[in-house]
């Protein structure tokens, strides 16, 4: 099967499905999501959306812009955090165009009721409820499943980039003349492969979190895109800052963990360790709201001297109603387990919950490929440098989704179709006989980037990681070249391919800064 169409959108988070509803009047628009539209970890954002509406005395973009560098850790693009920050209420105004609805202030219905998170010296976060992004997905579902040129294949898995590569010449990183001619795809319900043309391909695929054990992001964050740019010898950037979320409910029996939005303690929540002292002030003077690197840090401090598996998020000091009421969904899953967040401290555990870095794009969305756009969590935009803002990801999507429609609209049609591109040539494969190959080395995959490369790196544990994981890769290259695609092949594929980034940029960066922290350069730069 053959798809031709001006725009491919791979994704169905907000970076796929606000590009896409921006660029439908001129074209027509084909959507593949990788299992369901709506399972997408915008869909899994709880806390919302930081954006500075009203300039006032107590707010207005220079503090947005300033607790996003300052949380970046010195590894920020000034230039992307002024677009982004001053970009935000138009980005909100398309949201609520859209239908998404946010919660008012109970007293004037004119004005929207503020979260405040870790870093952020103000009440800035739009949000609805304690589900913001599910709302988000809901009304960008409906929408674009309404538009009469936009075409949505689910269960549709992105294989590979396809680049001149694939008619025969020779592409290398760097060139700077690689372009994107579309995408393989491989159709999960009839495991055929589907070669779909494209004039501009945009990259909206997500994170990875599925590379560690204890993650807050949903099974398909398996890092698809940096993997695919990566082999298609396009530039990712800063893929050593995997930025832990300090408060993942601590449930064993469950994967992904649930999440517990840092708004509760932008409401007044403490962190308590075992023996119930709330010990974040120890670690900084803005305690428990100081950026999440740092409190993820001291969370898994606390948790290895006392030999504990969790700590504690205390809200039973607040007012019960008004918790409830903000917090509904947090509410309802702890009570769901026994646990109720008015009268019982919340267990809680770092997550592995979002890559700060990704495919390098300049501060139009556009990629190192020609004709590739990339925005939201695959990117390396540069508005997070080394530690993401609370709150700053969905608003950098919608961002660079609209900054990257604008270019492809107009570069598009410098690109054909290109029809002499040969089919997926699966001749001389078969079916895996045994799946443990492959199931076994994903769990070795998760469990080696969890224990080595985690909030806490050192050199000796980096060489450890690279070691292991090289036999991994070299066992799966080798399965791979003789077996049918399968959608857990290639996921394992993409995160070990993930991995070996993480990994390299972790050696590299002969310091501790931000979310990679090297236990043998604890506080200073030592190049
Ligand atoms: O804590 C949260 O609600 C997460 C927000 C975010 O990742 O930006």
């Amino acid at each position: 099967m053959r798809i031709t169409t001006d725009y491919l959108v791979i994704g169905s988070g907000l970076a796929g499905l606000s590009f896409a509803l921006k660029v439908a009047e001129t074209g027509t628009v084909t959507i593949i999501s990788k299992t369901k539209l709506d399972e997408t970890n915008t869909s899994y954002a709880q806390g919302g959306i930081a954006a500075v509406l009203e300039t006032s005395s107590s707010d207005n973009f220079q503090k947005h812009i300033d607790d996003t560098l300052v949380a970046g850790a010195g590894i920020c693009d000034k230039a992307a955090v002024e677009k982004v920050i001053e970009y935000a209420p138009l980005a909100i105004k398309d949201l609520v165009s859209w239908g998404t609805q946010f919660d008012k202030n109970e007293d004037n219905q004119d004005t929207f009721d503020l979260h405040r998170e870790g870093g952020h010296s103000n009440h800035r976060i739009l949000h609805h409820k304690d589900n913001t992004g599910f709302e988000v997905q809901r009304a960008l579902c409906e929408k674009v499943r309404s538009h009469k040129n936009i075409t949505i294949y689910e269960n549709f898995f992105a294989v590979d980039l396809i680049t001149q590569h694939h008619l025969g010449n020779l592409v290398k990183r760097h060139q700077g003349d690689i372009k994107c001619y579309g995408v393989y795809a491989l159709n999960l319900e009839n495991h055929k492969v589907v070669t779909i043309l494209a004039k501009a391909t945009m990259l909206a695929t997500g994170g990875s979190g599925q590379l560690f054990l204890t993650t807050t992001n949903p099974v398909v964050a398996t890092g698809d895109g940096f993997a695919m740019v990566y082999r298609a010898k396009g530039i990712v950037d800063n893929m050593e800052f995997v930025q832990f979320h300090p408060t993942a409910l601590y449930n064993p029996s469950e994967s992904p963990n649930f999440l517990i939005t840092e708004a509760m303690r932008g409401f007044g929540a403490i962190l308590r360790n075992k023996n119930n002292e709330a010990f974040m002030t120890r670690y900084d003077e803005r305690g428990n709201l100081a950026p999440r690197d740092i409190v993820s840090r001291a969370i898994d401090n606390e948790m290895k001297k006392n030999g504990d598996d969790h700590v504690y998020l205390d809200c039973r000091h607040l007012d019960a109603e008004a918790l409830k009421e903000h917090f509904p969904h947090i509410y309802e899953k702890c009570l769901s387990i026994g646990i109720d967040i008015t009268k019982d401290m919340i267990p809680v555990t770092p997550a592995a919950h979002y890559f700060c870095g990704g495919v390098k794009v300049d501060l139009e969305g556009r990629t190192s490929i020609k004709y590739l756009y990339a925005a939201g969590e695959t990117t390396c935009t540069g508005l997070h440098g080394g530690n993401r803002l609370a709150s700053n990801s969905l608003l950098e999507a919608i961002a660079y989704a609209d900054f990257a429609s604008k270019v492809a609209i107009k570069e598009k049609d410098e690109n054909e179709w290109q029809h002499a591109i040969p089919d997926w040539n699966d001749e001389g494969t078969s079916h895996p006989e045994e799946m443990i190959l492959i199931t076994q080395s994903l769990k070795e995959v998760r469990q080696i980037l969890s224990n080595y490369v985690g909030i806490v790196r050192s050199e000796v544990r980096l060489k450890r990681a690279f070691n292991r994981l090289w036999t991994i890769y070299s066992e799966t290259e080798e399965l791979y070249q003789q077996t049918k695609l399968s959608r857990k092949l290639c996921e394992l594929r993409n995160l070990i391919q993930v991995g070996y980034l993480v990994i390299k940029a972790a050696k590299a960066r002969k310091e501790s800064v931000g979310a990679h922290y090297m236990a043998d350069y604890p506080n200073k730069k030592n190049k």
